[in-house]
């Protein structure tokens, strides 16, 4: 295994606030360490001090309340290991390109979140009937100033339907890979939401809103938001929810050089939001014929699967095109064609790989994975 410390770096993507990228071709382990995660914020870092840090719950409640985070620290807690992705992951392979931060392979991570359920603190302020939303707050805010403008400075804020916050996987977690929650990642307190998109794990948690009524915030009517067109009814507009089934390529990485007629280990990893990953299969000619990869470890409700397939590179030189496409237990299969409904977000579609096959090129990495 690679020593943390040695570690090149995150990729900057936008330096204030911080935007950082793992580079996914390095991915060689099951949970991704703290200091390789990805880092999405659209705010400063809000400076939080556990001491004063209190998390409101008002709304629709009986008992409208604050926890501190000692309180929240004696509720009892559960670790859940999930992938997060960001909506707007391989934004970077986009033709023509759009807006947004060009985000390449490397806006998800796999980490191991421990918190105390959702449930348990709703369930402590009572919770009306004839709830429909959960709203999650964050302590971080600002003015968005490029189009489309928010409305002054706002706070950042998402949504969960009753019935996804009270799943028993959906946590306030303070605790990432048995470490104290980093500052970057939601420092004292942020949500984990398995299964869908990053933008619902709301970071630095300072506020949930109990509601009768569907949310309309900014962050998922003017962004993190697609078209719809459900069977017999007009194109709507609905906030990015769940993640879709997707497998990367982490080597060979885009453009690499690999050499002619030799044995080579191609890997990545696949997820599936809510549903599971159950076949992975690559492609070393364009996608005209498509092989079973094969799996490391079993598989892990809401955490991506590590696959690898050996390939017995051509002895044609040339340039070469790899994919990798993931099924899920629901059917779904990764679409080779991009759904132009979805804009700027949820980029699943399969992402071909090109890479170089010359008669010498340095040897390929001989790392496994650390499951
Ligand atoms: N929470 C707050 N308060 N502010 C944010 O900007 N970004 C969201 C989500 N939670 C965000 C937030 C987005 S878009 C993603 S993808 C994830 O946090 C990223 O989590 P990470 O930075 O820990 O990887």
């Amino acid at each position: 295994m690679r020593d943390p410390a040695s570690f090149a770096g995150l990729i900057i993507r936008e330096k204030d606030p911080e935007n950082l990228e793992f580079p996914f071709s390095s991915l060689n382990s099951f949970v991704t360490p703290n200091e390789q995660f990805f880092i999405r914020s659209h705010f400063a870092v809000p400076k939080l001090n556990p001491r004063s840090w209190r998390l409101k719950i008002e709304g629709l409640v009986d008992r409208p309340c604050q926890i501190d985070y000692n309180d929240l620290l004696r509720l009892p807690s559960r670790s859940v290991t999930t992938t997060l992705e960001c909506a707007g992951n391989s934004r970077i392979f986009l033709t023509p390109k759009v807006g947004g931060l060009q985000w390449g392979l490397g806006a998800v991570g796999n980490a191991e979140w421990t918190g105390v359920p959702l449930a348990a603190v709703l369930e402590r302020a009572g919770v009306h009937a004839g709830t429909v939303e959960v709203v999650l707050q964050g302590g971080d805010a600002g003015e968005i100033k490029k189009e489309p403008q928010s409305p002054g400075k706002i706070h950042y804020a998402r949504s969960l339907p009753l019935e996804k916050a009270l799943r028993s996987e959906v946590i306030l977690a303070y605790q990432m890979n048995g470490a104290q929650l980093p500052m970057s990642h939601g420092f004292p307190v942020r949500a984990v939401v398995p299964g869908w998109y990053g933008m619902a794990s709301v970071k630095w948690l300072t506020r949930i809103v109990v509601t009768d009524r569907v949310f309309r915030g900014y962050f998922q009517t003017s962004d993190y938001a697609y078209w719809d067109q459900p069977e017999g009814l007009p194109i709507q507009l609905l906030p990015v929810a769940e993640v879709e089934v997707k497998a990367q390529i982490a080597r060979p990485a885009l453009h690499e050089v690999v050499r002619a007629n030799s044995v080579y280990r191609m890997h990545g990893a696949a997820w599936a939001g809510e549903s599971e990953v159950t076949k992975v299969e690559v492609s070393t000619n364009g996608g005209r014929m498509w092989k079973p990869a094969e799996f490391l470890g079993a598989a892990s409700r809401y955490a991506w699967r590590l696959w690898e397939y050996t390939w017995h590179t051509p002895s044609r030189v040339g340039r070469y095109t790899v994919m990798a496409r993931a099924s899920d237990a629901r059917g779904r299969v990764q679409p080779m064609h991009r759904d132009p409904h979805r804009g700027t977000y949820m980029i699943s579609h399969v992402q071909p790989i090109e890479v170089e096959v010359q008669e010498s090129a340095p040897p390929p990495p001989t790392d496994r994975y650390t499951i």
